[in-house]
């Protein structure tokens, strides 16, 4: 009898329901997800932090439809097939576990930046999915629970459910392992001048590149030294030391990169126009600016410059054949409904 009013008291919540729409930004990593101890859950090897990106967004639409026979999802204004499509759908199969529900829904997501090039559009993407999906299902999780279900759909999401400079603790128990800020986005006001070298959709998505982490031997020194870094990177945000800063994201880029290309077989993302920005990055900064870079899977550069030097960093990367694009971002805020 309860049961039974549940669920009629459910069919109605759906039935007066149109749909809900949440948006969530991407993030860089200063300190870099590379590798799982627990693969299904994704639980990382290693803690990271990140920094959210205001201008890079992806805005989610979610309705449970009870006519429906199969979710249906729009990624782009494209209608998602193969890996994309099941990957969404099982993270919907999550939600709608937690919720007892069982109707399919139909998914509309868009982002304002090419997805697949290493940009984080799974991060933004599936945070705006957890938090759209579990509001259109009548749950009303708290920040630190969306964040451990993002994190089960892609790792760096668990961080996009924030705002501002964000860590990511790595812990072998599911409900230990979220993200949580260590500073607001009014903190420091630093900018991410992306060069983009490459839009087409990469080979190696970051899930096969995450499980191949273990064959390079280089990945244990990585790990284990991830809490210094981290420290570092902590200290400097917290103080808005920017010399400590550059020196330990560059650090980091580096190490996961080292890892990349020693694994089996060898991942290399760069292209040579990544390199010279690499050089580059150093030489303006022996001449005064603030900047330094970081690379995520992918080839495009990520310039992290102080606010005072990021319209010179944009200039200059303009400059730069090979430079197809530059996206400039601030630092953003949380996931929300909007
Ligand atoms: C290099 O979060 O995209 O950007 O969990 O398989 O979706 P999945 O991987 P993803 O990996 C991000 C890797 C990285 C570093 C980082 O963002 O920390």
């Amino acid at each position: 009898m309860v049961d039974c009013q549940a669920r009629v008291s459910r069919v109605l919540f759906y039935m007066a329901k149109t749909s809900t729409t949440a948006i969530a930004h991407s993030n860089i990593a200063f300190i870099k997800y590379w590798g799982n101890i627990d693969p299904q859950l994704r639980l990382p090897a290693n803690g990271s932090l990140s920094m959210t990106l205001a201008d890079l967004e992806t805005s989610t639409t979610v309705k449970f439809d009870g006519n429906l026979n199969a979710d249906q999802v729009v990624i782009n204004g494209e209608e998602a097939t193969g890996q994309a499509y099941s990957r969404v759908e099982a993270h919907l199969d999550l939600i709608r576990g937690l919720a007892n529900l069982d109707y399919k829904a139909n998914v509309n997501t868009k982002s304002n930046f090419p997805i697949g090039t290493g940009l984080a559009s799974s991060a933004s993407g599936f945070a705006a999915l957890t938090l759209a999906a579990t509001k259109a299902s009548g749950l009303n999780l708290p920040s630190q629970e969306l964040s451990v279900l993002a994190r089960k759909a892609s790792g760096s999401a668990c961080r996009s459910i924030f705002g501002g400079f964000v860590e990511w603790y790595a812990n072998q128990e599911d409900q230990a392992s979220f993200a949580e800020p260590i500073a607001d986005e009014n903190h420091w006001d630093l900018v991410d001048v992306i060069a983009i070298v490459r839009e087409k959709e990469k080979e190696i998505g970051s899930t096969n590149g995450h499980g191949a982490a273990e064959s390079s031997p280089l990945q244990n020194a990585r790990v284990s030294d991830s809490s210094r870094r981290l420290e570092q990177c902590r200290r400097a945000i917290l103080e808005r030391d920017f010399f400590s800063l550059y020196q330990i994201i560059e650090e980091d880029s580096n190490l996961l990169h080292s890892v990349m290309l020693t694994s089996r077989p060898p991942i290399i993302y760069w292209e040579p126009v990544t390199i010279s920005i690499m050089q580059n990055v150093v030489h303006w900064r022996e001449e005064g600016l603030e900047v330094c870079y970081t690379i995520d899977a992918g080839p495009n550069v990520h310039c992290i410059c102080s606010s005072a030097s990021a319209s010179e960093v944009e200039a200059r990367l303009g400059n730069m054949t090979g430079v197809r694009r530059i996206l400039t971002s601030r630092v953003g805020g949380p996931a929300k409904i909007i």
